[in-house]
């Protein structure tokens, strides 16, 4: 294996290029990336990053964000089969159906979403930025939000917005909804709960937190958002409800804590696909190119550019 590594990082010299992982990779692609992050992290780094070819260890969404915003940059993905449950909950045709029954009404769509989706889009958000940029939408719209249903209700339940809510979830998070938090609470008393927007139970955890129980030991995150809350937590046990990837991020960061996973079965097998020897393939043979045509880019990338402008 560190053979490999060692050609890996010999061919990303050579070529000019940068690895990007998302926190729920496996452990050996996360220590090998130059920057490990979040949606709107990553989409960041692929604009600023001076490299000509971008390496996308995540999913085919992600790698399409890239090229979108970085149109002058080759993108590729080690695996062209990583794709999303929830970004497939909804088809442009879809969506232009849903726009003729709200004309007036803002989109607003989770960066979790195919190029076409973008191109019919207002606003795009990340689970980190959601509640920041439709605050920033002039309150009397309607406002139009898709695909993922349990966000959309969190965002719904924080801004006391009038949204429209698209039935999608995704099929890891959704699951977590299922889990008993009680039980866990039992189990782990002084512990921190760190729960993603996307989660079945992230709403109700909300009314649960803020409305009638009031306890203090629930945070609704993004992915990085959790690894910032424990970078800054004097606290050193903590419950997280996410993709269980996100775990060697966090005990590297905090050797000391433990972390438990809310369900040891939240397990993303479209992120899990992307392999040390994939990606050595990868960069080798410069494959496999995710390009968004220039002509749907300069539709989809304003609504990028719109998000970016307020967060
Ligand atoms: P983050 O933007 O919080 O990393 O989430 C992305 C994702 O796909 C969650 O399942
Ligand atoms: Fe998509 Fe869910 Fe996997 Fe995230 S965890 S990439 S939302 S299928």
């Amino acid at each position: 294996m560190s053979d490999m590594i060692n050609k890996i990082l010999k061919l990303k010299k050579e070529k000019n290029a940068v690895i990007l992982a998302h926190n729920y990779q496996i452990p050996e692609i996360q220590d090998i990336a130059d920057f490990v992050g979040d949606s709107l992290g990553l989409s960041q780094q692929a604009v600023s990053t001076n490299a000509e070819l971008i390496v996308f260890c995540g999913v085919h969404f992600m790698a399409e964000t890239a090229s979108i915003i970085a149109p002058n940059k080759k993108v590729i993905i080690p695996d062209l089969e990583a794709g999303c449950s929830l970004a497939a909950s909804i088809t442009a045709e879809q969506l232009r159906e849903w726009k003729k029954e709200y004309p007036d009404a803002v989109v607003v769509s989770y960066i979790n979403t195919t190029a076409e989706i973008k191109a019919e889009t207002d606003y795009c958000v990340t689970s980190s930025n959601a509640v920041k940029v439709v605050e920033a939408i002039p309150r009397n719209k309607k406002i139009l939000f898709l695909p993922d249903k349990f966000l959309g209700q969190y965002v719904t339940l924080v801004t006391g917005r009038d949204m429209e809510i698209w039935n999608g979830a995704c099929h890891v998070h959704e699951k977590i909804g299922e889990v008993s938090f009680k039980e866990s609470q039992d189990q782990h008393p002084n512990a921190e709960f760190l729960v993603h927007p996307e989660c079945g139970c992230s709403s109700s955890c909300m009314l649960k937190s803020k409305l009638y129980f009031d306890c203090k030991s629930i945070h609704i995150y993004s992915t990085e958002g959790m690894i910032n809350y424990v970078k800054s937590s004097d606290k050193d046990e903590f419950v997280i409800a996410t993709e269980v990837g996100i775990l060697h991020r966090l005990k590297k960061i905090k050797p000391s804590a433990a972390f438990y996973p809310l369900s040891e079965k939240s397990v993303c097998e479209y992120m899990k696909m992307i392999t040390v020897e994939k990606l050595y393939d990868a960069l080798l043979n410069e494959k496999f190119e995710v390009k968004v045509s220039e002509e749907l880019a300069a539709k989809a990338r304003l609504s990028i550019e719109r998000m970016l402008a307020i967060v």
